[in-house]
């Protein structure tokens, strides 16, 4: 099938190189002449506002509020009338999005059930599934010293031993979502012009054309 626009999310654990892909990802397809709208969670909005200074320790909270507030944030940033997601979709963006409900079931299912993640994120699921999930899969040990390199400070869930839980959270969702969920695991410890090739083709596998 041939497709105008798409919806490509990236996940990873933190100082995988997400963010470096997503840009890279988009200077590719708009040279290609494609319009890209670009996004992430916790997103910019007053909810995400909030979770970034709960990271930061400006504000004090219990994981499973932080939980529900990442289930918040992502419909907002689905629905909002003004820059929501689906919006930009009608308006023939292809959006690529830093981190969606995969963060949700990788950073939560330590202190809640994955069940529990999972139908929370059923609103979202239903309005809007990836048509791709590009993992970025690097060892904790690798993204922790990539962190440490390039910040003061570390949020709450920056540190070894939860990066080591968040990776194998991840895997046992892709596992438990393989019949629903586009996965694609890509090897994010070589350099970053080789990630970005390998991402540009998977992404083209969509087939996806300017029209
Ligand atoms: P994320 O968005 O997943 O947290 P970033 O893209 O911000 O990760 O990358 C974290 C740090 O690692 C940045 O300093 C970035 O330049 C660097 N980095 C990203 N990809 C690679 C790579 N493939 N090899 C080496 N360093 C990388
Ligand atoms: P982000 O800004 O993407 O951090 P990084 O660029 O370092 O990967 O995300 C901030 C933190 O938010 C990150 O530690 C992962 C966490 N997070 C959740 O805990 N749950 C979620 O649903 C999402 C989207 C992110």
């Amino acid at each position: 099938m041939t497709r105008n626009n798409l919806f490509i999310v990236f996940e990873g654990i933190d100082g995988s190189g997400k963010s470096t892909q997503a840009k890279l990802l988009k200077e590719k397809l708009v040279k290609e002449g494609h319009k890209i709208y670009s996004t992430f969670e916790p997103t910019d909005s007053p909810i995400g506002s909030l979770i970034r200074n709960i990271f930061n320790r400006r504000i004090i909270s219990d994981n499973r509020a932080i939980a529900a507030l990442f289930v918040a944030d992502r419909i907002d940033h689905l629905l909002n009338p003004v820059n929501g997601i689906l919006k930009k979709l009608e308006e023939g963006y292809t959006v690529v999005c830093d981190r969606y409900y995969f963060s949700s079931y990788a950073y939560h299912a330590d202190d809640i059930d994955l069940e529990w993640l999972v139908e929370a994120n059923s609103i979202s699921q239903n309005l809007l599934k990836p048509d791709i999930n590009i993992y970025i899969d690097v060892l904790p040990e690798v993204s922790m010293e990539r962190l440490n390199k390039d910040r003061s400070s570390l949020e709450i869930f920056e540190n070894l031993e939860n990066l080591k839980k968040v990776r194998s959270k991840y895997y046992e969702a892709f596992d438990h979502l393989k019949d629903v969920e586009n996965v694609s695991i890509i090897d994010g410890s070589r350099s970053i012009e080789e990630v970005s090739g390998d991402i540009f083709d998977k992404v083209k596998e969509l087939q996806f054309v300017v029209r």
